[in-house]
């Protein structure tokens, strides 16, 4: 397998199959584009089984994604999609830069789930982009930000239902969207501790709830414990859950 590009968190195999790509999650973590480096035990296989978990329960909603299958503890196999260079961030509670660069103060409720659209370009530092500025670049159409808009609200509304279930705040997470060879926008990247905010609701203390890469942004400690109740909670759930597995009942 040719390594077709290494990232931050991952590795992309070509295949035998020019539309086929292979995932790998590596235990890496870094934070502030990188500046902090670090190792999180296991973090490849728990992210890689929660972003299956999730983007099964999306597919299951309606919401089409680019995995195809797991392939092993740390691997998916995932159809071959142009990346929209934009990070697509969604936020229900105000935290991290919301925070910083507007003085609201942590876990303050917005009035409504706020889309924001950041150019994924780590030598820009992924700057936050105006709608304007992402047509002046042409990295999406008018059209594509708007489905891309609308695409976000709605896994937001399922993804925050979901945790909720699982007693977790959906505080707010970002997605990487690409387009497949027949012109349709796929849900892709991850959806995992790295990407999200999550707030144990069994927990009231500030640092005690923090269940995401926040841990380690911020060496709050105990990272790994936090990663794996994530995945043990969203596993338990899916478990449980008799219409996502008929074959429970
Ligand atoms: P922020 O508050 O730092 O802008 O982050 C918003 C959300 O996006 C948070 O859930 C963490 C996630 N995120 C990434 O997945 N990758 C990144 O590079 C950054 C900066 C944030």
């Amino acid at each position: 397998m040719e390594k077709q590009y290494e990232g931050k968190a991952k590795i992309l195999y070509s295949t035998e199959n020019p539309e086929v790509l292979l995932t790998h999650f590596k235990d890496d973590a870094t934070a502030f584009n990188a500046q902090k480096r670090g190792t999180i035990a296991e973090k490849g296989k728990i992210n890689c089984q929660i972003t299956v978990a999730l983007f099964q329960w999306l597919e299951s909603k309606g919401i089409s994604t680019h995995l195809i299958e797991q392939s092993a503890d740390d691997q998916i196999l995932v159809k071959r999609v142009k990346i929209i260079p934009v990070e697509v961030v969604v936020r229900n509670l105000a935290a991290g830069s919301l925070c910083r660069q507007t003085g609201l103060e942590e876990g303050y409720k917005l009035p409504f789930p706020l889309v924001e659209f950041y150019f994924k370009n780590d030598e820009l530092g992924d700057p936050l982009l105006t709608r304007d500025r992402l047509l002046i670049l042409a990295v999406a159409s008018e059209e594509q930000l708007e489905q891309l808009q609308s695409l976000a609200l709605s896994i937001n509304q399922h993804l925050q239902e979901f945790f909720a279930s699982c007693q977790i705040t959906l505080v707010d997470f970002k997605l990487e969207f690409g387009i497949d060879s027949q012109g349709q926008i796929l849900l892709a990247d991850e959806i995992s501790p790295d990407t999200c905010r999550l707030w144990d609701q069994t927990e009231k203390d500030p640092q005690a709830r923090v269940m995401d890469k926040d841990r380690f942004r911020r060496d709050l400690g105990q990272v790994e414990t936090a990663y794996q109740q994530v995945q043990k909670r969203v596993l338990d759930k899916l478990a449980s859950d008799t219409y996502f597995f008929p074959d429970n009942l």
